[in-house]
This record gives structure tokens, sequence and C-alpha cells, in this order.
């Protein structure tokens, strides 16, 4: 099925491109070619060029239709592949609500191009529109509404005349063993969200596709509303119970629950629709409940929503003058009622064994607004401090206790699968390859990341490839902003960050014979673009962008932004670097190669040349070497630089300028801490306080 032969690599745990049959990423690079590429894909599923057959979406008018069709449609249009949308004569028009998305993003030509390819069909439901027989239809997508007899119905409608039809359901919660087709279950946004839960008994062509074309197909088990579904529906019950326990309303239950986890689950239901959302939470708790028990119990206050289909904000946002705050007794109460049944719910799922504990983890974050995965959460916490959090919930709710309640699945917290959820890496015994799963730096990452360099190490590897993962992190945005809210508080938490993420990212040019940084996704930016530079190469594909968004945040580069890359470039450049910290801009890979990057060119040729250099082999590529020394005439102000837009980028860029003088004038030795006190100083001062780093710690603790 794909060109990805089994893994002659071992690994700290099993990478997850490996769930989905695309081997590991070792392999890859080793292989100089990723393992199925779009074209060979679309051939496999739709038939050859010339001779393709169509996507039918149908529900396409609904919002996981819609959102789906301008989503596949835009990917398959160059493939020649076209796209029927099919729904009901009378259902609202909600393509054409996406299409002024589209032309936002692919412009007015690109747009029409891509909806000329979009063959928009009606019937009655029963039988099936005449013309489909000629679009040759190869895959269905059905998007109906989630009721079982009604989507097995559709599936025999279709299958009487396209008996080889493939299909795969967009239920928010039914297995297949229950439908009778496969699952790829996708999470809202629909139009830009990329993630898929996958239901299949072997990874297939389809999900092969989806990965090639650039989204996440992420491999589930089999059981009742996968893993997306138990985590949102589950902690918006958990809202729910505490609500009915205490009477707190709604938008106040959602600050405290996004302060706790991330997510505002009340106010999710209301942008992605109540009317429908409310029915489809109700829909899988419902039958949840029916499988496991209690703990999955809808409240009466949901039964009522889901038929009703209120919004549970008040119009206009309306909130009372006087905004009581709770005591502390009373916040660990709350506490209680949402991690305890959120704890119990995953330990059902990892007794069940519902995915890779990264993919697991990483749903959650991905699409379900977690700030940190839940199994991140819980192993923080530990095993005994999870089992303690999950029966003090019972005392509060007893019916719970009696199902679905696993305390043992927490008992493997020290295995690699646990220690390394966004982490891994994998060698052949000579080159390492590390690879990470987030798209952004956080302390989970960093400690993770420490501990598969010294796995490699221990193992007496030298040479090392840094990148992300192929999969789950599809660009590398920057650190983690959540990360600098004790540092708008005290310059010695932002020390501890910055200093400590930039000892780390030191390893890479200090502890290894050879380290090849790889830019595989989109961008490279910020925290995760200067971890990268510290390696000995920096490599990228010919698509990506590399650059120091911070003074937009603003913040000032913590992990030696301000310094490094001066350090391992011509002077002839450094007014290039100066101007990419003033402006954030980002660069295209191939203007940044000489200064920023050692080779950039298409992925399989950058893959090779990857390898070359890792392992020893040819590659004509020079190395850059780190100026140990002060730097003498970086420059202060860059020509044309375009006017700042506010007094606080002005300032920014200031404080940016005054931080590159001082560490770039400093020997290598004191630099790091030079640029993560001046970062941090900039932090806990008023601008970064002011700015989105300050709001967004205002808005979610200081509540
Ligand atoms: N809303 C979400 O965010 C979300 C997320 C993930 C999965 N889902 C799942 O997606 C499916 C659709 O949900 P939705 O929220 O998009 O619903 P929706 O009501 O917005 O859309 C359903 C569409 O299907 C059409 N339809 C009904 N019967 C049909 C038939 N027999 N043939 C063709 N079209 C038909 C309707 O006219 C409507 O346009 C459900 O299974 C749901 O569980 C929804």
């Amino acid at each position: 099925m794909t060109t990805a032969t089994p893994s002659t690599a071992t690994s700290m745990r099993e990478p997850t491109l490996g769930t989905m049959g695309l081997g590991g990423v070792l392999d890859l690079f080793k292989g100089g070619k990723l393992p199925v590429d779009p074209a060979t894909a679309i051939d496999r599923v739709f038939g050859p060029a010339g001779d393709r057959g169509a996507l039918v979406i149908s529900g396409a008018s609904g919002i996981v239709g819609a959102g789906k069709t301008m989503q596949l449609g835009a990917r398959l249009a160059p493939y020649g592949v076209p796209v029927v949308a099919l729904d009901f004569p009378n259902a609202p028009d909600g393509i054409g609500q996406q299409y002024a998305g589209l032309e936002a993003a692919f412009g007015r030509e690109g747009a029409s191009r891509i909806m000329s390819n979009v063959i928009r069909l009606t019937y009655d439901g029963k039988s099936l529109p005449r013309e489909l027989k000629e679009l040759k239809p190869k895959f269905l997508l059905e998007a109906i509404p989630e009721i079982l007899e009604v989507k097995k119905a559709h599936y025999a409608l279709f299958r009487e005349s396209f008996p080889d039809i493939q299909i795969r359901s967009v239920t928010s919660g039914f297995p297949m063993k229950e439908l009778g087709v496969g699952v790829a279950h996708p999470a809202f946004p629909h139009e830009i969200n990329k993630m898929w839960e996958i239901v299949e008994d072997e990874p297939s062509d389809i999900t092969h596709m989806l990965w090639a074309l650039g989204m996440v197909p992420v491999r589930v088990s089999d059981d009742w509303s996968f893993v997306l579904d138990v985590l949102f529906c589950g902690v918006t019950l958990a809202g729910l119970r505490y609500h009915h326990a205490s009477n707190m309303p709604f938008w106040k239950i959602d600050k405290y629950v996004r302060r706790l986890v991330g997510p505002n689950p009340f106010r999710a239901h209301d942008a992605i629709g109540a009317a429908g959302a409310d029915f489809l939470t109700w829909s899988c708790l419902h039958h949840l409940s029916n499988v496991y028990g209690a703990v999955f119990t809808p409240t009466p206050e949901l039964d009522e929503r889901k038929d009703t289909g209120q919004n549970w904000y008040p119009p206009n946002h309306f909130r009372p003058l006087v905004d009581w705050k709770i005591t502390a007794e009373e916040q660990e109460v709350l506490d209680t009622w949402v991690l305890g049944p959120l704890f119990q719910m995953t330990s059902l799922m990892l007794h069940e064994h519902r995915a890779h504990l990264t993919n697991m983890n990483m749903i959650g974050e991905l699409c379900a607004q977690f700030r940190s995965g839940i199994l991140a959460l819980a192993r923080k916490l530990g095993q005994e401090r999870v089992v303690q959090i999950v029966e003090a919930y019972h005392r509060l709710h007893p019916e719970a206790a009696d199902s679905a309640w696993y305390p043992d699945a927490y008992s493997d917290m020290g295995d690699p699968a646990w220690q390394q959820l966004y982490v891994n890496a994998e060698t052949d015994g000579t080159v390492g390859v590390v690879t990470i799963s987030r798209e952004s730096y956080n302390s989970d990452v960093d400690l993770e990341l420490n501990r598969a360099l010294d796995w490699l190490k221990a193992k007496g590897v030298a040479r090392v490839i840094l990148t992300s993962d192929f999969h789950l992190s599809t660009q590398m945005v920057g650190a983690d902003t959540s990360e600098f809210w004790p540092a708008l508080e005290s310059v010695e938490a932002g020390m501890h960050v910055a200093g400590g993420w930039s000892r780390t990212a030191r390893r890479l040019a200090e502890e290894f014979e050879v380290s090849v940084g790889f830019v595989a996704g989109k961008r490279a930016l910020g925290g995760m673009f200067e971890l990268l530079s510290h390696c000995h190469y920096l490599i990228a594909h010919e698509g990506a962008s590399l650059g120091f968004p911070e003074v937009r945040v603003p913040v000032v580069p913590g992990m030696e932004g301000c310094h490094w890359t001066f350090r391992k470039s011509a002077k002839e450049d450094w007014p290039k670097i100066l101007g990419a910290l003033l402006t954030g801009q980002a660069v295209k890979a191939p203007a940044a190669v000489g200064w920023w990057l050692d080779y950039a060119g298409p992925m399989d040729e950058a893959l090779k040349t990857a390898w070359s250099v890792a392992s020893g082999g040819e590659h004509g590529l020079g190395c850059r070497g780190v100026e140990t020394g002060a730097l003498q005439g970086v420059p202060t102000d860059v020509a044309n630089l375009p006017e700042a837009d506010s007094p606080a980028t002005e300032a920014t860029r200031q404080a940016i300028v005054a931080c590159v003088q001082a560490s770039s004038g400093a020997p290598l030795a004191e630099a790091l801490d030079v640029q993560a006190r001046l970062s941090s100083e900039f932090l806990a001062g008023p601008i970064a306080r002011k700015g989105s780093v300050g709001q967004e710690y205002a808005k979610t603790v200081r509540i």
C-alpha cells in the first residue's frame, strides 16, 4: 500500500507516523522521500489522471459537509478530482456561506477555480441523482445527521448503485461496528481544522491520501465517541454537573474551566451552533452512558437543550455587575467536579487502548482547546494524585463510581510512551532523529527533548537530526506563550524559562558531533526557529518560511535569537537578520540560504541532503561556525524599516535592538544569560503585560 518498509531503527516509543502504516521518521530521511506522495495517493483512491472518479460529500450543505467541501475541494482541484456536493434541495446554503473564507484564502480566481470543480447536486434522499453515475463516485464522505438508521439506509442506497464505493462517516460517535463503514471524524472548525479521527481495520489509501494532502489523520479505536468527543463532551458534562450542584452560571463556569484546563465548553457550543452541537453532545453522552454508565449520563439541563438548541450564554453576553469570587474551598470542589470525571473517562480510554498516547494527548490540544493534553496533565500530577481526585469526585457523585473507572490505567506513567508524549527519538545506531509532535515549545517539550538527547547519547549516538514529527506538528510556531505567564510577574521566573530552554538548545551545538535542524512543515518561527538554529546545519524544504514574529506579540526573543544567528552568518547578512527581528516578517526558505539556512530545496532533495550531512555522506555544504567572541559592528538600525504601527511596537523594537547589542556584544559564554535576562525584564515590564501575552493571562488566570 505504501513505500514504507518495516523500520530497522529503534525508538524511544513508536512514532505516531507508524500508527498509519507510514513507517518511522528516520526511515523517511534514510529513504530520501516521503512514504506516499499526493499524486500516488490520489491515483489509488480516485483512479489515474484522465480517468478520475469523484468524491461525493453527502450532507454538503451542513456544518461539516460545507467545511469539508471547501477543505477537500481546495486540495483535490489541482488533481482534477471532481467533488460532488449532495444534499436536499431545501437545505440552507452552507457552501455559499463558506465562499468568503475560500476567497480570502485563495483569492477570487483561486476560489472560482476550486468552486468550478464542485458539482452541486440535490435529490430526495431516496433515489440518487442520475448524473452521479457519469462522475464515477469512488469515495463517499457521509456528513448527514447523527441518526444511526438514517446513515445506514444512506450507505445501502449508495452501495446499491456503486457496490465498490469507499465510504467514511464523519459521525461524532457511532463506532464502525454499528455503522458498517469506516469513520473519518473531523474536528471543528471544519474548513480549517486538519485533524481527523480515523477508525478502520487497517490504515487505508484514504488515510494515506489525507496525510499526503497535508492533513492530520489520527487512528483511534472502534469505541463509542472515539477520543475527541469523550474529552469535549466530557468536559462539557463536567461543567454541567458543577452547574447542577452549585447553580453557577454557565459563562462563569467556562472561565474557571478555561483557567484549569483550557477549553470553554459552553462558549464552544454556542460558537459551533448550539442547535446542532447540544444535540451532538447529548447524543455522544447518551450512547456512552448506555455502554459505560453514570459518569457519562447527561444532566437534565442537557436533556432539555438537545431539543431546544438554546444558547448557553445569555444574549449579548450579558453579565451581572457583581461577579462574586469563589473561595479556595469552593475552588477545590469545582476543580474536583471538572478533573475527576475527565481523569475517570481518560482511564477508560487508556484501558481500551483507544489511541497511541501521543495521539490521545494531542487530540485534546489540537481540537478541544486543552492547554496541556489530558495525559500530560495527569503525568504532571502523578498516579496517586489523579486517583485521589477521581475518588474525591466519587464522593460528590457516587453513581459515577460504579463503572468505567480504571485507576491502574495510570500505573505505567514511567513508561516511554507516557514520558515521551511530545518528543520521540529514533536511531539506526549511528544517526539519531529527534521529532517534536507539538507546534509550540513548552516546558513538557523541553523536558522530553532533554530526555531524548540523553537517550541518544547513552547509546553513543553523536549525529542527530532535529525536526517535527511529519504528522501532528504540521508547523513549528514558536514558544507556547502560556508558559510566559509567571514571567509577567517575576523576572526570575522568566530567567528560569528563557535560560533553561536556551541551555537545552545549546546542547544541540555542543554535545553532538553533527546536528542538523530540519524544517519539514510550513514554518519554523520564534522559539522553534531559535531551537533549530542551534544545530550545526539548518535545512528546510523550499515551501517553508522562517522568522521571528516576537516583535508583534510583543516579546523579546528569549532563546538566543538576538545573537545566535548573527554569530553564524557573515557581517553583510546582519542587516537582514536585524530587519527580520524588527519587522517580524518571515523569510521564505530559498531566500534564507547562506545566512539562516544551509540548504533549501524540494522535500525529497532536502531529506536526502539532511541524511547525507547527518550520516557523514557527501553533501557539499560548508559548516557555518558560531563566533564565540564579542561581535563588532552589529547594526543598531535598518535602512527602510517600515514605521512602527504603535508606540508599543516602537518600544519593543528598541528593546530588541538593545538585546541584540548586549548579547552579541558579549562573548558566547556570557551571552545566554544576557539574552535571558533582557527578554525576561521585557516580559515583566509594562509593554508585554499590555500586549497579547498579558491580555491572555489576565483573561485566563486573573479572573
Ligand atoms: N457539527 C459538528 O461540529 C460536527 C463535528 C464532527 C462530526 N459531526 C457529525 O457530522 C454529521 C453532520 O453533522 P452537522 O453538524 O454537519 O449537521 P447539519 O445538520 O449541519 O448538516 C447535515 C446536512 O445533511 C443533510 N442531509 C440530511 N439527510 C441527508 C441525506 N439523506 N442525504 C444528503 N443530505 C442529507 C441536511 O440537509 C444538512 O444539510 C453528524 O454525523 C455529526 O455527528 C458534526
